[in-house]
């Protein structure tokens, strides 16, 4: 039997993810052992509370309440806390103790990511974080490492489940937004809180990570642009679905050339958008991720599957602790974080995209050539045009009032946010509009 030399493991977190990395760390520690070239010995897991329930069973010798000490005695730290402190203390705490520290805390990433970075580099710790977005599957290693010699032009990512799981119901089943997220609580997805996943606060730190690392360049969580669900209707669904669309909540990275300045940078948003039903996207279901990526060689790639679950992340968290464990190894300082590029980050007013609106309006002659002059006045060229009587209460749909209203469903060809803000401004004001019942930009065309 080979004697390797042994590393320290220290856990912060018992919950879901952590009981289930330490549950498979004791019982394939030998065969993890074999592949990371040195014994991983689970010194301690450090919890908020020894007795409280937990998922599944960790040793009680192995619990404490005493995470200084803890991290103070360890090689490598792996914090499944989650929220920013004591997280963040914790991971200055370690590296500064001269450990490598795995993390899947997306929070504290996007938040205090160049701070943390920063303080690995100067000590030559290494920071790993492959469970922070996507649960199970492999983006952070393949962004960092496989497409370090690609120029990755756009990312395209459905990373939050709860969201995909809410959409993909209403999409299926025909239930309401409400409806769907009751279901999406009681199957455990959604938190008793759901305003993180719903209106897009944890898609946006995913993109934050994503668009820093796929862009070389550290992009602010505070210039993510995040619109959420809350607002998507069953009419929106159904009228997406007639058009060919489905509606998805994307977190969206790109390089993007503002179209008045000329500016060339990066920029990050996460939006609901309309994505075609042939896209690859479309067909991501339930509670999965997906990240659909457009390099300038690799061409298109895309990357699915779990993107939580206690044991699928486990997985993330053991890969990261394998090449942690490498590198202990071998020796020599940790690779820095890739932020030379240095470029501008954007806001969304620098981004071009194509949009759906469905207006109701009045039915009557010359309404639709009043409505048309309105989109060139302002710029934005129209590609498709769909009307059908009735009222925007249901698009597509005829209703009792269809001798006095139509419904009219308009494509745009891409246009600039600006211009489409200033059209539909104007759509508002327009005495031809009853209302302006939905704006969608479509994406992965
Ligand atoms: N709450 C997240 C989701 C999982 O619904 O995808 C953790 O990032």
């Amino acid at each position: 039997m080979i004697e390797y030399r042994n590393l320290r493991i220290a856990l912060l977190g018992g919950g879901s993810v952590g009981a289930q990395v330490a549950e498979l760390l004791l019982k394939n520690g030998d065969e993890l052992a074999s592949r990371a070239g040195a014994g991983l010995e689970l010194i301690g897991v450090a919890v908020r509370d020894i007795a409280a329930p937990r998922t599944t069973d960790i040793p009680a010798h192995l619990l404490t309440t005493d995470a200084t000490s803890l991290i103070l005695s360890a090689d490598i730290v792996i914090e499944l806390i989650g929220g920013l402190e004591p997280a963040r203390s914790y991971i200055l705490q370690a590296i500064n103790s001269g450990a490598d520290v795995i993390t899947a805390n997306k929070a504290l990433l996007a938040t205090h990511g160049p701070e943390l970075f920063d303080a690995a580099e100067q000590v030559g710790a290494q920071l790993y974080y492959e469970a922070a977005v996507g649960g199970a599957i492999p983006i952070i290693r393949p962004l960092r490492d496989s497409l370090a010699g690609d120029t990755v032009k756009r990312i395209l990512g459905i990373v939050n489940g709860t969201t995909n799981f809410i959409l993909d119901l209403m999409e299926t089943t025909g239930e309401s937004l409400e409806s769907a997220l009751a279901t999406a609580t009681a199957l455990g997805y959604a938190e008793a809180d759901p305003t993180a996943d719903i209106e897009g606060y944890d898609a946006a730190q995913k993109a934050a990570i994503l668009a820093s690392l796929a862009f070389h360049t550290t992009v602010p969580l505070e210039s993510v642009y995040r619109e959420g669900i809350s607002s998507v209707t069953l009419a929106q669904v159904e009228s997406a679905r007639k058009a060919g669309y489905v509606i998805k909540l994307l977190a969206i990275c790109e390089r993007v050339t503002d179209p008045v300045t000329g500016v060339e940078g990066v920029s990050a948003r996460v939006h609901p958008a309309l994505v075609p039903t042939g896209h690859p996207l479309a067909a991501v279901h339930g509670a999965n991720n997906a990240v659909f990526l457009e390099a300038e060689a690799a061409g298109d790639l895309m990357f699915y599957g779990a993107g939580a679950g206690g044991i699928e992340t486990a997985s993330a968290v053991l890969g990261d602790l394998v090449s942690a464990a490498r590198r202990h190894v071998i020796g020599g300082p940790g690779v820095a974080e890739s932020t030379h590029a240095n470029l501008p980050v954007l806001p969304i007013t620098s981004v071009t995209t194509r949009y759906q609106i469905i207006l109701s309006v009045v039915d009557q002659p010359g309404v639709l050539a009043e409505i048309a002059g309105v989109f060139s006045d302002n710029g934005v060229s129209v590609e498709a045009v769909a009307q059908s009587a009735g009222s925007g209460a249901g698009p597509l749909a005829r209703t009792d009032d269809s001798s006095s209203t139509a419904t009219l469903v308009i494509g745009t060809h891409e246009a600039s946010e600006a211009a489409l803000a200033a059209t539909v401004a104007a759509l508002e004001a327009s005495n031809v509009v009853s209302s302006v019942v939905s704006v969608l930009r479509v994406e992965g065309l």
